[in-house]
């Protein structure tokens, strides 16, 4: 047992998926939220998308924090105490630790087994870093653990997360996080720039079908875990651009007449008719500093790349 790790269950997997499940699949719109794609299956083929060549974010967000960690780095200050809500496979951290040489790192994500593997390989790569690690679903809260020293905070939140927010519910969570870091607080939160549509529909239809894969394995998931019973094939990935809500729209669409089974719940899908899985918001750098002042931040400064295709942006508490 490594003494720089410690764990913190909050059991996000209560949450019943059955409720969710039945309870989204009985409005009009049929809906299922994002957060129930990130099974351990699911959070693999996530990282999967990643290194598709259609999905851009990761790779100008990750070459963004590496060309500016140093300024990063002087703004912020060292020895702060890293806190990455949705921390994932972690990959993007690993860019900052070294010279953001955070006191103590708390990853949080709703994946305990993903995230305790996660976690037990960064103290071994970092034999210096103390790691919090807390499975939590963070759009209900941030709970930072209790050991945890005092010290300033800085929040990081990469990926363009935030995306999965409606509007109005992104600029709550930026509320939770001024909250959840209190004084002298700092955020660093990559975003998705809004662009030319022909980018973002490649985006979320990639070649080799990976993302179209990880929309369908919310169906298998709920198939393993209720046991479910239905045809994976008789349902379809659909994910297109709205431009007008600026946002990508990512539905499981169904392909015939047909009946879910879950458990005593029979669920009546129309051909065509489509279960909506996924929003992910897109901010022009004015739309984003301005819900950030909007919610108690100071913006400090922002990074993109020469495209403008991603954005990278560091607020302080007000
Ligand atoms: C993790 C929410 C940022 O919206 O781009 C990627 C998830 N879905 N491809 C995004 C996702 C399909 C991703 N976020």
């Amino acid at each position: 047992m490594n003494t720089n790790l410690t764990f913190h269950d909050h059991k996000p997997g209560a949450l019943s998926l059955q409720d969710a499940v039945v309870n989204g699949l009985s409005k009009k719109q049929k809906s299922i939220a994002p957060k129930f794609f990130y099974d351990q299956r699911g959070s693999e083929l996530f990282d999967k998308i990643c290194k598709q060549p259609e999905y851009y974010p990761p790779t100008i967000e990750q070459s963004i924090l590496s060309e500016n960690v140093d300024e990063i780095a002087n703004l912020t200050g060292e020895g702060r105490i890293l806190v990455e809500p949705g921390a994932g496979n972690a990959v993007k951290v690993r860019l900052l630790l070294n010279s953001l040489l955070p006191s103590a790192y708390v990853p949080m994500d709703i994946s305990f087994d993903y995230l305790k593997s996660v976690a037990t390989h960064l103290v071994n790569e970092y034999p210096w870093l103390r790691v919090h690690a807390t499975c939590v679903d963070y759009t209900h809260s941030l709970p930072i653990p209790d050991l945890v020293p005092d010290g300033p905070r800085l929040l990081f939140f990469p990926g363009s997360s935030i995306g999965n927010f409606e509007r109005d519910e992104a600029g709550q969570f930026l509320s939770m996080i001024h909250e959840a870091i209190g004084q002298n607080g700092m955020v660093l939160i990559g975003v998705d720039t809004k662009k030319n549509e022909t980018i973002l529909n490649a985006a979320y239809n990639d070649e080799a079908g990976v993302t179209a894969e990880f929309n369908l394995n919310l169906l298998l998931r709920i198939q393993k875990e209720l046991g479910m019973d239905f045809e994976p094939d008789n349902f379809k990935h659909n994910a297109y651009y709205n431009k007008d809500a600026g946002r990508i729209e990512m539905y499981l669409v169904s392909k015939k007449k047909q009946t879910l089974q879950i458990n005593e719940h029979s669920i009546f899908l129309e051909k065509d008719e489509q279960v909506h899985t996924e929003n992910s918001y897109k901010y022009s750098p004015d739309e984003f500093i301005s819900l950030s002042v909007k919610n108690g931040f100071e913006h400090v400064k922002y990074w993109t790349d020469d495209n403008s295709l991603f954005a990278v942006y560091l607020l302080m508490s007000k």
